[in-house]
């Protein structure tokens, strides 16, 4: 089946040192401006829809039980996105950006204000990806005991972005004057307090920032849980999902289009997105080579410690022989559990590991043309809207998204299966336009 609709695509990146030591990367340095503006430029170039910055505030210490795993090999350790989602806007003009920001640990008001600046500053091609975190540490950096249970997390999300989009909302639309003539910066009567008083949060208001480009940003989610799709729905511009296998992803994009409806609106109003990773080589031996060669390469302990901290619990006494057990008592990503315990539900926990250590999620991999064939039968399949390539982190990812964006997107774009200009001028806009 030929899939006519256009797709949206998007970089997931993040500004870690997980690739700290990669081959091939070696005039960039993850602590340095010119790899996440250089990724940013070449990601327009390929006229993508964002770039979005995951983030984990914490070093993680559930491998093991503390963080020498992580801290030995640069895993989890990331730079805050905020201000390198800034450097990004600056350097670039079409193209959104995105930082990863957590109702769990960020206080309303001041992610209110900052979402606000950075939508100001790019001219409305801001982006914010929700997470509630499912890290203990980074609970207790925050000076919490510990992590608030899963389901409530998403409630405390809700009453959060209900808080901050009253703040948005605080000036009225035309409320900004900057009349010099009479001397009125802005009308008085359309900027009000919010006096919001829920059952987590208050907030006096106004917000100390004018209103929005975008009115709000693109708000961005990767719940998958029942309890996550359902604030997704709620929520969400735009969903960003990992599934291993076609009816996976099927089942995903009729429950969540049926969660919209439920929540009252239109199954079309929120994009989903699916991770993918395609491995490329030139002949499709050399790519059949190349996963070979990143399968040798993947670390189980890299793998299960990374695992590990997505589940929020150790998994170094798990049996590596056996499958993962449906009903592991996960206070982490459900999500990620789901993944594994669903259509893969036999694939020994060695294996599991081996897939997380090398960022894979739904295989892909062959020639370019081969890539993009699969690519356009599995949104046709499926009916998602778009894919994120999700890399390995920070230096790793511009040796990759090079390849993507010579030998990937050309032919997407070709195929009149990805865009090759920019219609709109914010982001929604784009994400909207088709
Ligand atoms: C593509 C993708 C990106 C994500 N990025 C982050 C991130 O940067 N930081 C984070 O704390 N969680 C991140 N998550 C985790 C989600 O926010 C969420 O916690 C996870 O999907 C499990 O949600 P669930 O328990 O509702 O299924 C990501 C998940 C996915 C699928």
């Amino acid at each position: 089946m030929r899939k006519t609709k256009m797709l949206h695509f998007a970089w997931f990146g993040s500004a870690g040192a997980h690739a700290w030591n990669v081959q091939g990367g070696s005039s960039y340095e993850w602590l340095r401006s010119d790899l996440y503006v250089d990724i940013a430029r070449l990601a327009e170039r390929s006229f993508m829809d964002m770039v979005l910055l995951a983030d984990l505030p914490a070093i993680p210490a559930a491998y093991g039980g503390n963080n020498d795993f992580y801290v030995r090999h640069g895993l989890d350790i990331h730079l805050d996105p905020s201000p390198i989602v800034s450097m990004m806007g600056a350097a670039t003009k079409h193209i959104g950006v995105g930082a990863t920001l957590s109702t769990s640990l960020y206080p309303p008001y001041l992610l209110a204000r900052l979402m606000g600046t950075l939508d100001h500053l790019t001219s409305g091609r801001t982006a914010w990806n929700i997470v509630t975190s499912a890290s203990t540490m980074a609970a207790q950096n925050d000076g919490q005991d510990d992590l608030r249970p899963h389901d409530e997390r998403y409630d405390i999300a809700d009453e959060y972005v209900d808080l901050v989009r009253r703040l948005w909302d605080s000036w009225e639309p035309d409320s900004l004057l900057h009349d010099r003539e009479s001397g009125v910066f802005a009308d008085a009567s359309k900027v009000k307090p919010i006096h919001f008083a829920g059952k987590y949060f208050k907030s006096r208001g106004p917000l100390s920032v004018p209103p929005l480009p975008q009115r709000y940003p693109v708000i961005v989610q990767a719940g998958t849980s029942t309890r996550g799709q359902a604030f997704s729905a709620s929520n969400a511009d735009m969903v960003i999902a990992h599934k291993n296998t076609l009816s996976d992803m099927k089942a995903y994009v009729s429950q969540f289009r049926g969660a919209l409806e439920t929540a009252g609106r239109d199954p079309s109003s929120c994009k989903i997105f699916f991770s993918i990773k395609p491995v490329m080589g030139d002949t499709e031996q050399m790519a059949k080579d190349l996963w070979d060669q990143n399968y040798a390469n993947a670390s189980v302990e890299r793998g299960l410690s990374y695992l590990s901290g997505t589940l929020n619990m150790d998994l170094s006494k798990l049996d590596l022989n056996e499958p993962l057990p449906a009903d592991l008592p996960v206070s982490g990503m459900i999500g990620k559990l789901l993944q594994y315990t669903q259509a893969n539900k036999s694939m020994p926990l060695r294996e599991i590991a081996k897939h997380e250590a090398m960022y894979e999620t739904y295989p892909i991999c062959g020639t370019p043309e081969y890539c993009a064939d699969v690519i356009e039968y599995t949104a046709s399949e499926t009916g998602a809207d778009g894919f994120h390539f999700r890399p390995a982190g920070s230096v790793g990812d511009i040796c990759y998204l090079m390849t993507i964006a010579t030998k990937l997107m050309p032919i997407l774009q070709r195929r009149g299966l990805a865009r090759s200009s920019y219609s709109g001028s914010t982001l929604k806009e784009n994400l909207f336009a088709f």
